[in-house]
């Protein structure tokens, strides 16, 4: 067993060079891809904000956005939760934590629905259909709000009792197959195109 100190939810950091340090931890290579989520969420709520006061969003950057959504959080951040991160606290019977992975994962659920929503509301904006910006508007509030709340509960009452609580050869498996998602479920050079869109993203909407 071994403690480490946990790391704030730091939206604002935006230093890739923190992924490039070996913390072998349970948790180190999430707490850090939920800064780029984070980042993304602070996007989304300018383009909230900006949707709302009736101005048209750009397809191209929806479209890019929600391609974040579905590759970067959901097929490898809330992948590697949900195949490694909550079976290994299971399988160490943390009992304590499972009422939160139970609504954690039902988070997840709810998230992949309302990317969903966001999906077809850009679609029906790009076909001219002006009505669907109140409607878009209002599921990226939603999810932001879901994702907000869900990334703090995450980090409060998973990830520590995980860093303090499994053993160092069950927390070295995880960093090694947190790896391997990335390699094969996202591909070579992915994620770093993605904290490149959410630079670009950030200027542009001036978060
Ligand atoms: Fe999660
Ligand atoms: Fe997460």
């Amino acid at each position: 067993m071994r403690a480490r100190p946990a790391r704030a939810y730091a939206y604002a950091d935006t230093n890739r060079a923190n992924r490039k340090v070996k913390d072998m931890s349970a948790t180190a290579d999430l707490r850090s891809e939920h800064v780029g989520v984070g980042r993304m969420l602070g996007i989304m709520d300018a383009m909230t904000r900006r949707a709302q006061s009736g101005e048209k969003l750009e397809h191209g950057d929806l479209a890019q956005t929600i391609e974040f959504l579905r590759v970067f959080v959901d097929q490898c951040h809330h992948a590697k939760e949900e195949k490694l991160l909550f079976p290994a606290i299971r399988a160490a019977k943390m009992t304590s934590v499972e009422k939160t992975i139970v609504t954690l994962l039902a988070d997840h659920a709810q998230g992949r629905e309302a990317v969903a929503q966001i999906a077809s509301g850009a679609q029906r904006l790009a076909e001219g259909d002006e009505c669907a910006s109140i409607e878009l508007a209002d599921a990226m509030s939603g999810y932001t709000r879901l994702l907000h709340t869900h990334i703090l509960r995450e980090e409060r009452d998973c990830f520590g009792a995980a860093d303090r609580e499994l053993p160092t050869a069950v927390q070295d498996e995880l960093a090694a197959g947190y790896e391997r998602i990335e390699r094969d479920v996202v591909g070579e050079g992915v994620h770093e195109g993605f904290h490149a869109l959410l630079d670009r993203l950030w200027l542009t909407y001036h978060v």
